[in-house]
């Protein structure tokens, strides 16, 4: 074991010392030379290290090959204007991983092995995390189930993998979304309000079929009605309307997502009130017609808020007033604090150095 792990930190530096960002980097395409593993075996989470990125050897048989027995995060470590690198709200991550993990009867990482991977990854790669406005250490906790069995059940062993990709902004130019009306993303019971893959291979037909048709991306309705609007395939949906931030409520079938939650307290410490709500499509549709409804956004931490330009379906199409309006202003702020460079008044960035901070904030006790 000990050799293993001088090998494998002598492969990491090795590796650190050669490597260097391209240009341009681009959003979730250059892949770190280096990613952090732990291991789940005979019950228990064993002490996870950095190894060197590549191909996992996993079982083509494995339950995450097989049956989709796995789940992931997205979150981003920021170097902007601190002086280390800071996560934004880690623990709303933590606790989707789990919830995402226990739906799938996977063992999620412990804490401390969540803990000890993002600060050894963004530690030690702390050099290349870019430091402009705007770009991140994107990172993405991945949790694989490896045993290899043809019967439909869990394993008994699991790797969790956190990956980085050191990013540029994810600047989208505003996009148009198509009212899917075929297909569902999630019904109720289902894993829509967890963060599995198989939610997005199942988003993937009704995508090509909306580009097909001239938009960039669907926007889902509920799967019980196909008459309430419930989110994008990889963002949350907002919507201003009389001046007020109206959105989904969760139902069960939506992803808690944690822009989301934090463009809440945003608007409402700039006076905007927040209503979480049942959406009708055809409702909003008359809101734009007549105005009430000004602009429209999706939000999620890739790309923080993507304004929406045009709405509509295969007969009809809607353009907004207003695009990027409200959408900048509640962006804006939440960059300041991201980056470091606005007061931190909700208290939600985390220093990477804390150890005990970070597993206290896990934890879910007061850091
Ligand atoms: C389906 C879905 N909804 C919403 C979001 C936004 O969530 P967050 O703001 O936590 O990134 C994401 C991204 O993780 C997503 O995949």
């Amino acid at each position: 074991m000990n050799n293993m792990t001088i090998s494998s930190n002598t492969n990491v530096t090795a590796l650190l010392k050669e490597y260097a960002l391209p240009s341009p980097l681009g959003f979730g395409r250059e892949l770190a030379p280096i990613m952090y593993r732990a291991d789940y075996m005979d019950g228990a989470w064993k002490q996870g290290q950095l190894i060197p990125f590549g191909e996992v050897g996993i079982n083509p048989a494995a339950t995450c090959v097989q049956f989709g027995q796995q789940c992931f995060e997205g979150m981003k470590a920021y170097k902007v204007a601190q002086s280390s690198p800071a996560l934004f709200r880690p623990e709303m991550n933590f606790a989707r991983l789990r919830k995402s993990a226990a739906r799938l009867c996977m063992p999620a990482p412990l804490s401390g092995i969540f803990v000890d991977a993002v600060k050894q990854l963004t530690r030690t790669l702390e050099p290349f995390i870019p430091s402009e406005s705007g770009q991140s250490l994107y990172l993405r906790p991945t949790l694989l189930g490896l045993d290899p069995t043809f019967a439909v059940k869990g394993s008994e062993r699991y790797c969790f993998l956190l990956i980085a990709s050191p990013s540029d902004a994810y600047y989208t130019a505003p996009i148009k979304v198509m009212v899917e009306r075929e297909h569902s993303r999630a019904a109720k019971g289902g894993t829509g309000s967890e963060k599995v893959g198989g939610n997005y291979a199942g988003s993937l037909q009704a995508t090509e079929r909306s580009i097909a048709a001239g938009f960039d991306q669907p926007i889902w309705l509920d799967a019980a009605t196909s008459k309430n609007i419930e989110e994008l395939s990889g963002m949350n949906f907002m919507a201003v309307i009389n001046g007020a931030l109206h959105t989904p409520a969760l139902s069960g079938t939506i992803l808690s997502g944690v822009t989301r939650s934090s463009l809440f307290e945003i608007a409402r410490s700039i006076g905007m009130d927040v209503v979480e709500r049942t959406m009708p499509i055809d409702e909003l549709l008359t809101d734009i017609r007549t105005g009430a409804c000004t602009e429209l956004f999706a939000c999620g931490t890739a790309a923080i808020i993507s304004p929406i330009s045009e709405i509509g379906d295969t007969e009809t199409r809607q353009a907004l007033p207003d695009v990027d309006n409200v959408a900048r202003q509640l962006k804006t702020i939440l960059l300041d604090i991201q980056e470091g460079r606005g007061e931190d008044t909700f208290d939600w960035m985390a220093d990477t150095r804390d150890t005990d901070t970070l597993i206290k904030r896990l934890n879910g006790a007061p850091a």
